[in-house]
């Protein structure tokens, strides 16, 4: 973590913030409204009552997602993709590292763990990945849950009831026997990257970060329990989920802008405490842009893949502005095109895909004005709007208020590609408006 801050430092993409700052809601409020004007990091040297520096906003530009992964001339969605295929080749993913001497042990009230919003039950840690293996195959696992502080031996975690690590708790508890797991908090971006990206089930999403990072990663041995975790990252916290266990947890302001209200989940028991001597601890604001992209980017990828298996043409996928859309780009190649799209897609994750559309190859589809522009200008309303009933949410939705898909085709129709040309101004592109204007314009 500490290298790429130093990277973000040295080319100014990171804002440094002197002042004091209180962790219940003055640092939070203070990223929030920075986020707004500007995709930099912040960092804040100092927050009252703790040593350690808080870092946010890491992961809100798609830009940087992209350098993460070594985009190139290729897209996220393209890149990913090799990725995933370089990992399941590479011979050696890992060494050990055996040093320990810049680790310091202590205890979970010592790290400047943040409240977020207004309703929040108190202070959470949400750029958490954890590190699990799976209880079968020993295949580790990489995830995030978000994690409400109660004591310095006991967190309540949020486990989805479709990720990996939700499986290997339930397939523990019927064996009445605890879950170990390691919380990486300030990672290296390839391991948070990593952890964002769902792979089947035999997939190692820890090789997956090998593979972004272009090699071995160096891990070292779990005090407490039986894993290995990346050297590089600044905060490991260890400990087990307890079978047969689940306290109130909540209220938190979740990705989707709301809160959701105290529930019974599940208690990881803390077993272990420490950090680099340099640490920097990573705060993360549930729902900012730096939730949304990674997880936009990574959900964008694997339903990418699956549509290019199911369909021809299909250049790109976004899910922007929340994870919950899909943004098809296609190079159209017969009438009806679209439609086949809007029906992979729909297939292609059941837990989001509440809108699909489907554009052509000259849309922006990571800007909704121009996808809505595309639809309003080049599709019938009535025959290219697919509602699909009753097709269940996603997994916590009791009210059935994300049930139904909507889909929209808004390509071109076929045959009249020529009318829908978009039209342009020779030399835009390359105006200089400096050379226009006074110095100080803007
Ligand atoms: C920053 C961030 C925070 C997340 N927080 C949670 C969370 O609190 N609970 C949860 O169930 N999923 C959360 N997710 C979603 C998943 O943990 C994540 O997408 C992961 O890829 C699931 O991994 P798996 O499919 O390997 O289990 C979060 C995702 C991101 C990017």
């Amino acid at each position: 973590m500490q290298h790429y801050l130093n990277k973000l430092r040295a080319r100014r993409d990171l804002l440094v913030v002197d002042r004091e700052v209180d962790p219940v809601h003055e640092l939070a409020a203070v990223a929030k409204r920075l986020q707004r004007e500007t995709h930099k990091a912040v960092l804040f040297n100092q927050v009252r009552g703790h040593a350690m520096p808080v870092v946010t906003n890491l992961y809100s530009d798609h830009e940087r997602l992209r350098e993460i992964i070594r985009c190139g001339q290729r897209t996220f969605c393209e890149r990913l993709e090799e990725e995933i295929q370089a990992a399941s080749s590479m011979s050696t993913w890992m060494e050990e590292d055996r040093g320990t001497a810049e680790w310091v042990e202590g205890r979970l009230s010592e790290l400047p763990l943040l409240t977020h919003h207004e309703r929040d039950g108190g202070r959470y840690i949400t750029s958490g990945v954890f590190v699990a293996k799976d209880p079968v195959s020993g295949v580790p696992n990489l995830s995030f849950h978000r994690s409400q502080f109660i004591s310095d031996t006991e967190l309540r975690i949020r486990l989805g009831s479709s990720h990996d690590l939700a499986r290997f708790q339930r397939e523990a508890e019927a064996r009445d026997q605890a879950v170990e797991a390691a919380i990486l908090i300030s990672a290296p971006p390839e391991i948070f990257m990593a952890a964002c990206v769902s792979l089947p089930p035999d997939g190692n999403e820890l090789q997956l970060a090998a593979a972004m990072r272009g090699g071995p990663l160096r891990m070292r041995r779990c005090k407490t329990v039986d894993l290995l975790v990346p050297a590089g990252a600044g905060i490991v916290i260890e400990g087990r989920i307890l079978p047969h266990v689940r306290r109130p947890e909540g209220p938190f302001g979740e990705f989707m802008g709301y809160y959701v209200e105290v529930g019974d989940n599940h208690v990881f028991e803390v077993t272990h405490v420490s950090w680099r001597r340099d640490a920097v601890y990573h705060g993360l604001i549930c729902g900012s842009a730096e939730d949304l992209r990674p997880l936009e980017a990574a959900t964008a990828a694997r339903i990418y893949k699956h549509i290019r298996s199911q369909v021809p043409g299909v250049l790109d996928v976004s899910c922007r502005p929340t994870v919950m859309n899909t943004i098809v780009k296609i190079r159209k190649q017969y009438e009806g095109h679209g439609s086949h799209a809007l029906l992979a897609a729909m297939g292609s994750h059941m837990d989001y895909n509440k809108l699909v559309v489907v554009v052509d190859e000259d849309v922006d589809i990571n800007n909704m004005e121009e996808v809505i522009w595309a639809f309003l200008t080049r599709g019938r309303a009535d025959t290219r709007t697919m509602v699909v009933n009753n097709v269940a949410g996603f997994y916590r939705d009791p009210h059935k208020d994300h049930w139904g898909r909507l889909g929209l085709d808004a390509t071109r129709p076929w045959g009249r590609e020529a009318e829908f040309q978009r039209k342009s101004i020779p030399g835009e592109a390359s105006v200089n408006l400096a050379d226009y204007l006074p110095q100080g314009w803007r």
